[in-house]
């Protein structure tokens, strides 16, 4: 078993695609490190685990735990971990927390939301050795309309001067979010890294989703999502048949007790 690196990841960039997906906990992390290049502790945790609306208000130390219970078990997969809203709001807030995330964690690395504002962060993160991932297009904490990005014009040669300054930058990966298949191809060609796409399109050199999302765990996901499996239905029966054996007295039979 051959642990999955930055270097790995840099050079699969026009030549394997990129399999990434999000884990919160200790059971998920484990299945999914069989298989996934990148495994991603995303703050989408506030909205998917917690019920939050939006992922500004997950805390920094509800990360550090999910990405430690993720990491102590994951051996192959890159680890990235989300730095909620607010802990990078400059370059020493940033060093201090991400410093933190990876210390206590022993993660890979750190994923930022954010384009051309946010460059002299990530140039700051990584002269002090913290590998960091961008994330552009639909940006969760701070967008108002969880809506397609680069519609217009005026957004496309935003989000497309967005992936070139983070990539010069030095990140290493860009996810890049809800985004016009059109636009994703282009900054796919246009930036030397490979691009991990949510919602944007097969032409990103990977793709990432969330794990709950393609699992069928929650009630509904969006168009982008494709579903591998129904756990709802699955947790549905399943409980429905715990329920009705209780009150049936058929559980615990002679298999559950001890004699
Ligand atoms: O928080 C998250 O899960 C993410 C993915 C949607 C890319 O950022």
């Amino acid at each position: 078993m051959q642990k999955i690196t930055i270097k790995k990841i840099l050079q699969s960039k026009n030549k394997v695609p990129i399999a990434c997906l999000t884990a919160y906990s200790k059971n998920t992390s484990k299945i999914v490190d069989k298989y996934s290049d990148i495994i991603l502790v995303g703050d989408s945790l506030g909205m998917v685990l917690y019920g939050m609306k939006t992922t500004k208000d997950v805390k920094i130390e509800t990360m550090i735990l999910h990405a430690k219970a993720v990491k102590s078990v994951a051996k192959r997969s890159l680890v990235v971990v989300d730095m909620p809203y607010k802990t990078y709001a400059n370059k020493f807030v940033a060093y201090k927390n991400a410093k933190k995330v990876m210390k206590l964690t022993n993660c890979d690395a750190v994923k930022l939301e954010g384009g051309e504002k946010i460059t002299n962060i990530i140039k700051h993160l990584i002269k002090n050795k913290i590998p960091v991932m961008g994330h552009i297009g639909l940006l969760p904490q701070s967008t108002k309309r969880f809506k397609v990005k680069g519609r217009s014009l005026i957004e496309k040669k935003k989000i497309l001067k967005d992936a070139i300054a983070i990539s010069d930058s030095g990140v290493f990966a860009i996810v890049i979010e809800c985004v016009l298949e059109s636009l994703a191809k282009i900054i796919t060609k246009n930036v030397p890294i490979p691009t991990i796409g949510i919602g944007a399109s097969k032409f990103c050199d990977g793709q990432i989703l969330v794990i709950d999302d393609m699992l069928g765990l929650g009630d509904s996901a969006p168009k982008f999502v494709k579903k591998y499996a129904n756990l709802n239905k699955v947790m549905k029966v399943s409980v429905k048949n715990y329920v009705k054996d209780v009150k049936e007295r058929r559980f615990p039979n002679l298999k559950n007790v001890y004699k």
